[in-house]
């Protein structure tokens, strides 16, 4: 199989994503990290642009692999870019229902299959949304983060807690 999507928010990218990208990128030829145009863009830390900037180093020693925005339906921009499967971790049970529920609908509307690959044991508590909340209260979150991730927190929340 020759394109894979690894759809999400990366707000910010953790280990925890990192760990899927780079699994990915070994079973399939070409990689889209597919980055959603979130609507609620008050809401977002970084900046689609941030967020597009860190990918692209933590990424940078995988040669199969691109960096892309999308907004409305991931098939749809999977169909526009060749993408034959969806790829996401599964961290527990608990991200099971809601993935299996959006892995059938996007089935359904396009054919399009997703694969799932568990988490790396290490990081199965991990969310980006976790690693913003320890980080705006001060927390380390460097064993969670690549450096460069680690370093744009800091100075995002630097005053704040
Ligand atoms: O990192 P996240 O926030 O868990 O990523 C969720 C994401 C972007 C993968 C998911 O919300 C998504 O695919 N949104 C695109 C809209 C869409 O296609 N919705 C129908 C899914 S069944």
């Amino acid at each position: 199989m020759a394109t894979a999507l690894c759809p999400g928010s990366f707000d910010p990218v953790t280990h925890g994503h990192l760990d899927i990208i780079e699994r990915t990128s070994r079973h399939f030829e070409h990689v889209i990290v597919a980055v959603i145009r979130n609507p609620q863009k008050s809401q977002s830390l970084f900046s689609l642009e941030e967020r597009q900037e860190m990918l692209r180093e933590v990424t940078a020693h995988l040669h199969n692999i691109e960096i892309e925005f999308f907004k409305g339906l991931l098939v749809d921009f999977a169909k526009e870019h060749g993408a034959e499967a969806i790829v996401k971790g599964l961290r527990a049970v608990s991200d099971f229902d809601y993935e299996l529920q959006m892995a059938q609908m996007n089935q359904r509307l396009s054919g399009i299959d997703t694969f799932f690959i568990s988490t790396s044991p290490q990081h199965s508590f991990l969310s980006s949304s976790l690693v913003r909340e320890v980080a705006r209260f001060g927390g380390d979150v460097s064993s969670m983060v690549p450096p460069l991730v680690a370093k744009r927190l800091a100075e995002r929340f630097a005053g704040d807690a």
